[in-house]
């Protein structure tokens, strides 16, 4: 499975995969939005036909305060079923967070999750190396709550 950058090419068949894989859904408008301001940040999966099989959209914070550090965010990431448990995932985020920080000096990275969500709860907590940082009460469209979840690049700083 390769592992490469996003382009605007591949921004339906993302879309597709995160329709096949989540309920948090968004409009293609959206997906462009990401492409076109922060193309360094996405990243895709693609198996040796040149299907995407997983995805991470990524971004900064739009509208970031002076006095604050560079925060990227991940807006959302898959894998289809029969393509998790091979790195793939974890793979995806190593290459976006890089990215985060070579291009936009990010200190950290912060993403949402569903409280009940055990396999991406693992991945980012004791994968990947995220903290929970804040609960987020019915944060999700079916009352849900999330777990804000927040990476530091620089741990010492
Ligand atoms: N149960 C427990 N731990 C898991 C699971 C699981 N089902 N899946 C992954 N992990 C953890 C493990 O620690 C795993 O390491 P190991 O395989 O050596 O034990 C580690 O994560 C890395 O796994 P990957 O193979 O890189 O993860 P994968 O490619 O399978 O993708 C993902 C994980 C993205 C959560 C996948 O299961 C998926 O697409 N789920 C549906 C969509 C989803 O929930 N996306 C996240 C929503 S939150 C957001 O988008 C910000």
């Amino acid at each position: 499975m390769d592992i490469r950058q996003a382009t605007i090419d591949d921004l339906i068949g993302m879309q597709n995969a995160n329709l096949l894989n989540l309920p948090e859904n968004y409009t293609f408008k959206y997906y462009l939005y990401h492409a076109l301001t922060w193309p360094e940040l996405s990243y895709v999966a693609v198996d040796p036909r040149g299907r995407i099989v997983g995805y991470i959209l990524a971004k900064m914070e739009d509208e970031p305060s002076p006095n604050t550090e560079p925060s990227g965010h991940v807006t959302s990431i898959s894998v289809l079923r029969p393509y998790r448990r091979l790195g793939l995932a974890n793979k995806l985020m190593k290459q976006s967070q890089e990215a985060m920080v070579a291009h936009y000096k990010a200190s950290h990275i912060t993403l949402h999750v569903r409280k009940s969500n055990r396999a991406a709860i693992s991945l980012y907590r004791d994968t990947l190396g995220f903290e929970v940082h804040a609960m987020e009460k019915g944060y999700y469209a079916d009352g849900e709550d999330a777990y804000g979840m927040r990476y530091l690049f620089n741990k010492k700083s």
